[in-house]
């Protein structure tokens, strides 16, 4: 699958099969995701993988629009100390949406399916996710990533729009 037809393919996928996910393929996921590239290159990102039923039950509670049957949650965060600072801090989100990106290209390329639940800035999941992982101040989880294999079919498609589009000639 080359990259144009992978990014297509990309779709939310909201329903899985029980199937699991073996740990070498999460590490495949984790080195695409940490090749993302990062202001500086501060690499500003921390993963949360849950494998934990447990922790999963109540990790997807903490956002009532991200319950979905996935048998693996990654929470994808941005750790303040290891960001840029002052003015420039925020930058670490599209550094980790970056990441989260590529976290999502790659399993479609291998047949799983993803979607992408956001967390930062909405307060209070951030809060009980924060809560449920017991993760200091200065780690901010911006996204929470479903994963698993498929269990809905989606078109691929492009939204191309070409009134989104400025040629400055
Ligand atoms: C920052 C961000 C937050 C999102 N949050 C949610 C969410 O909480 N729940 C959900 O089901 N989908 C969520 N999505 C997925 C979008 O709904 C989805 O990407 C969009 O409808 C386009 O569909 P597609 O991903 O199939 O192309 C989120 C996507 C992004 C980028």
């Amino acid at each position: 699958m080359d990259v144009r037809e992978c990014i297509l393919k990309r779709r939310s996928i909201r329903k899985y099969s029980d199937k699991e996910i073996d740990r070498q393929i999460v590490v495949d996921l984790l080195e695409c995701a940490m090749a993302a590239p990062s202001a500086c290159n501060k690499q500003p990102w921390e993963f949360y993988v849950i494998e934990n039923q447990d922790v999963l039950k109540e990790i997807k509670m903490c956002s009532r629009y991200s319950q979905f049957n996935s048998p693996l949650v990654i929470i994808v965060c941005g750790n303040q100390e290891r960001s840029l600072s002052k003015k420039d801090n925020d930058f670490w989100i599209q550094d980790v949406s970056a990441a989260i990106e590529n976290i999502l290209l790659r399993a479609t390329s291998i047949g799983l399916g993803t979607v992408w639940c956001g967390l930062t800035p909405t307060e209070m999941p951030t809060k009980k996710v924060k809560e449920v992982l017991s993760l200091p101040e200065y780690i901010i989880p911006l996204g929470m990533i479903h994963i698993g294999y498929p269990d809905e079919e989606k078109e691929e498609r492009t939204q191309y729009n070409s009134n989104y589009v400025h040629y400055i000639e």
